[in-house]
């Protein structure tokens, strides 16, 4: 059976490179189906939450999540630290009822101007995670250095080391996917 993947980008720019690093990992995961879903959501306000109740581009998120087989998330490093947008997608998404996120199978990936490829907000956004049960994948990890440098025009990988670290690590995720389907 055709795992379901879900992927969410922590960057909201088109021509984001971790968008590219997202995509790229799809197409090295193999035969999926597979769906993106925008984390350009309302700012979390809990003013707004009782108000109005969990917005439906919140609840659509939520029930993506809980009906995927496995789940790509990919980040910047903004300041050392993760996006507000994936952070905001996280608080939101734990105000839905029913811990959507338990034992998902999660890869965790990161592509950054800097010499670390994000790696300290990367350990950060798994530190967000874990507090709701995922199965997150500890290795290999992918953190994309200099990524303004490792994408041709196409917005595939040049680098054989990050194609390798990225088949492990989908590798891992459909191993995951499909024990869950
Ligand atoms: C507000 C801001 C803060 C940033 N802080 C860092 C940082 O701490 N470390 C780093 O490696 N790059 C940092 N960058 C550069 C980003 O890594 C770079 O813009 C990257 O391409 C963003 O990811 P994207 O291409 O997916 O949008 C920062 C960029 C912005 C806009």
């Amino acid at each position: 059976m055709t795992p379901t993947i879900l992927g969410l980008c922590g960057s909201l720019r088109t021509q984001s490179y971790n968008r590219k690093l997202l995509n790229q990992a799809v197409q090295l995961f193999g035969p999926c189906s597979y769906q993106e879903i925008s984390l350009n959501l309302p700012l979390y306000d809990e003013d707004l939450e009782d108000r109005d109740g969990i917005p439906e581009q919140v609840q659509h998120l939520a029930d993506a999540i809980k009906s995927a087989d496995g789940i790509i998330v990919v980040g910047p490093e903004y300041n050392k630290g993760l996006s507000g947008a994936l952070k905001n997608g996280l608080d939101w998404v734990s105000r839905v009822p029913g811990g959507v996120w338990k034992t998902k199978p999660v890869a965790v990936m990161s592509a950054a101007s800097g010499r670390s490829g994000g790696e300290t907000a990367q350990y950060m956004l798994r530190h967000c995670l874990t507090p709701f049960g995922a199965q997150l994948i500890s290795a290999p990890m992918v953190a994309v250095a200099n990524a303004a440098q490792e994408f041709d025009e196409e917005g595939n990988l040049t680098n054989e080391r990050y194609f390798t670290a990225i088949k492990g690590l989908m590798a891992e995720l459909r191993y995951l996917s499909e024990k869950s389907h």
